[in-house]
């Protein structure tokens, strides 16, 4: 059956279990190296956890990006220009949508998000801050085109995509987002993407395995999900929150990992993890120049400014969806 949880549509059994959860879980679980999809982090309690994260001063991503939105206006306004019809990927954030939107003078506010509430809550709080900027709010999980409202159809856009959210992912499925994206937007149009760069390990462990435990809430969060929503005897207690640098990847990656050996069910099915042995929760890939440029242009996008903090720990770059000259 489809339900309208209140919160997205998804597709839930007799006993209102997410399908897709569920198959998650119990395959990720079947692996030899565990692992889980890191969109399953953020149910409510996660997505809280998120915004703490956020204000913790190990976590610099979110001061940095913020810095950049609020300090380079000027240019944003004489590189991008207005009168273009901003689509954001993701609900949007309280703080640097309106910074950009400031900036820019858009000509319209197109919020894309999988979670009904959120979006709708996001594009309420948007269209008080800018009264008369027209808003319209699309339910629909951006991995895929998603058709815009015809009231933009025609203006120039600029699609949003901050947080180094693309840092998510792995390079196969970013570079399918970056090409989807650019289908959604169409030709012609401009995307400005957040990239957290390559720093210092220990600045970036530090990042994702903060003092006062925030983070390791957040990924802790997610065993005591599967034990609330699929019937799971995990035992928490019994795992502690990883953070590490994969230097080979390029990227920071979080685990929960088994204290002693252990044993437990999800869903009627049994698990066991030997002490040390780890579940895998999260990437978080971080770039150079040359690899975020490489991995914008496999995607369809022409990186054409770039803007970093001031203690250069983030990067803000703006793209093209045009077709550059090359040699034949
Ligand atoms: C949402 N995303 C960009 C965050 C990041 O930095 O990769 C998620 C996060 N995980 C732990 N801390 C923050």
């Amino acid at each position: 059956m489809t339900q309208n949880k209140g919160l997205s549509l998804v597709e839930l059994d007799d006993q209102g279990v997410d399908l897709a959860f569920r198959a998650d879980v119990i395959a990720g679980l079947s692996q030899a190296q565990k692992a889980l999809p890191a969109r399953w982090l953020y149910d409510d309690a996660g997505s809280q956890l998120f915004e703490d994260i956020t204000q913790i001063p190990e976590y610099y991503p979110t001061r940095a990006e913020t810095q950049i939105l609020g300090n380079r206006a000027d240019e944003f306004a004489s590189d991008i220009g207005s009168g273009r019809a901003v689509v954001e990927f993701g609900s949007g954030s309280s703080v640097k949508t309106p910074l950009l939107l400031s900036a820019i003078d858009p000509a319209a506010y197109v919020p894309l998000d999988i979670s009904g509430d959120f979006l709708r809550a996001a594009a309420a709080d948007l269209s008080a801050k800018f009264l008369g900027l027209p808003v319209y709010p699309v339910e629909a999980d951006f991995m895929r085109t998603v058709a815009l409202p015809d009231a933009v159809k025609d203006m120039p856009k600029l699609g949003f995509f901050p947080g180094s959210t693309i840092g998510n992912m792995v390079a196969r499925t970013a570079v399918d987002l970056l090409r989807t994206m650019r289908e959604t937007l169409g030709e012609g149009s401009k995307l400005l993407i957040g990239m957290d760069l390559i720093k210092d390990k220990d600045v970036l462990v530090a990042a994702y395995d903060d003092a006062g435990g925030v983070t390791a809430e957040f990924n802790l969060n997610l065993a005591r999900r599967i034990n609330r929503e699929l019937d799971g005897d995990i035992p928490v207690d019994a795992l502690e929150h990883v953070a590490l640098w994969n230097d080979d990847h390029a990227r920071i990656e979080m685990h929960l990992r088994a204290k002693h050996a252990l044993q437990f069910t999800v869903s009627g099915e049994i698990f066991s993890m030997a002490a040390g042995e780890t579940i895998h929760t999260e990437n978080s890939h971080k770039f150079t120049r040359r690899t975020s440029a490489t991995l914008l242009l496999a995607g369809g996008w022409t990186p054409v400014k770039r803007w970093l903090d001031d203690e250069g720990r983030f990067s803000l770059i703006l793209a093209e969806a045009t077709i550059p000259r090359s040699a034949p």
